[in-house]
């Protein structure tokens, strides 16, 4: 192992630039170089040479805690289906076979790919063009990644979503309304769940339990019938109402692997005001959840994973993703990983803590819900 290149793919996490900068110090520590690809593979297409930086001690320097990726990244770099084209009339186009090329003229003895699912089947599929080796390091937020327990970026987004809730707790009461707040997870609840407990919220709307709107109007009648008469609702952006599909604010491109979801929060206000009589408000967190500095957890799983994919490319001849188990960080083969994703049991115990606490998934309507709910005068 003489050389090695770095990129990030996807949407970014808190903790990209923490894997870069371990990657970084751990390989150039055994004498190796390591080159960063800007934005995904496209830094590699690139006419001139900006788009390959040299990684040396000196540009991995105080990036750590910061937020975003050096590297840049793109969710639309898939080389399988790039854009290729004058501006306004782009057409997906296969160009992995110079990608690969790239790499050999280059040098580069080993990929370490910074993604998603999305990234990491890229990965597979350019090895099986002739990409020497790949270590993935799994990055997302919605901490849905198949095989890892945890990626990092995850602890960071669940922070900032129990930050948030906090603070709507304080208005919600004065106003005596019900916050609905929008947060990500696509196809995962693990956001909403987290945070949702963490921050003490009556009722949690996840992707893997689709909600009874009843349930939902039930648990709110309850708590102002017990006095309580405000409440916050923690909704993952796929959550769905039972029988019906994911609320999209915008359509997928020919180059964008998914549709972008949005307005389900502000659908859940209107819907609850109208039945319960509750004044309703919505919140949509949103990117809030993936910028700036990721918490300490964040830092060291990121440079836990970051040089475990070095140790591995030195100590060994195998290709696959870095994931934690049990505890550890091991090598999981890209096969395991790939194709679909690792979503909230319903039935752990997670989901039974919220439960027993007394919070609503909206799923167990009892036929108790009474229509529009009199308040005391204030
Ligand atoms: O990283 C995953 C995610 O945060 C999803 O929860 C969300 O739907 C998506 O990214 C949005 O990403 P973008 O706005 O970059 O398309």
């Amino acid at each position: 192992m003489r050389r090695i290149a770095i990129n990030t793919g996807g949407g970014d996490a808190p903790g990209l630039n923490a894997v870069i900068r371990a990657v970084a110090l751990s390989a150039l520590n055994r004498g190796w170089e390591v080159i960063g690809i800007r934005r995904g593979y496209e830094g590699l297409l690139d006419a001139d040479p900006s788009g390959l930086i040299a990684l040396d001690r000196r540009a991995v320097r105080g990036i750590m805690h910061l937020g975003g990726t050096i590297l840049g990244t793109t969710n639309r770099g898939d080389p399988f289906r790039y854009p290729v084209g004058g501006e306004g009339n782009k057409a997906p186009t296969d160009v992995s076979a110079r990608i690969v090329n790239r790499f050999s003229e280059l040098g580069i003895d080993a990929l370490v790919a910074l993604g998603g699912d999305g990234s990491m089947s890229i990965a597979r599929a350019l090895m099986q063009r002739g990409l020497p080796r790949v270590i993935g390091v799994p990055k997302t937020i919605d901490n849905d990644l198949r095989g890892t327990n945890i990626t990092f970026g995850f602890s960071t987004a669940v922070e900032i979503t129990t930050e948030a809730l906090d603070r709507l707790h304080s208005t919600a009461q004065a106003h005596r309304r019900v916050m609905v707040v929008e947060v990500m997870g696509r196809h995962a609840g693990w956001i909403a769940l987290h945070a949702g407990i963490a921050g003490g919220a009556d009722v949690i709307l996840i992707p893997e339990i689709p909600y009874q709107l009843e349930s939902i109007y039930e648990k709110i009648h309850e708590r102002y019938r017990r006095g309580s008469e405000f409440a916050i609702v923690v909704v993952s952006e796929g959550a769905k109402e039972a029988g019906k599909d994911e609320v999209y604010k915008m359509g997928k491109d020919a180059f964008k692997e998914h549709a972008v979801l949005g307005g389900i929060g502000e659908r859940l206000a209107r819907q609850i005001e109208a039945a319960t009589g509750c004044e309703s408000r919505s919140v949509v967190l949103g990117h809030l959840q993936r910028g700036g500095t990721p918490v300490g957890i964040d830092r060291l799983l990121a440079q836990r994973m970051g040089s475990a994919a070095v140790r591995f490319l030195a100590d060994s001849d195998a290709s696959g993703m870095v994931a934690e188990v049990a505890g550890e960080i091991v090598l999981l083969p890209l096969e395991q990983v790939v194709g679909g994703i690792r979503g909230v049991d319903p039935a752990g115990d997670t989901v039974a803590t919220g439960r027993d606490v007394g919070i609503s998934f909206g799923d167990e309507a009892q036929g108790t819900f009474l229509g529009k709910i009199s308040m005391a005068p204030a």
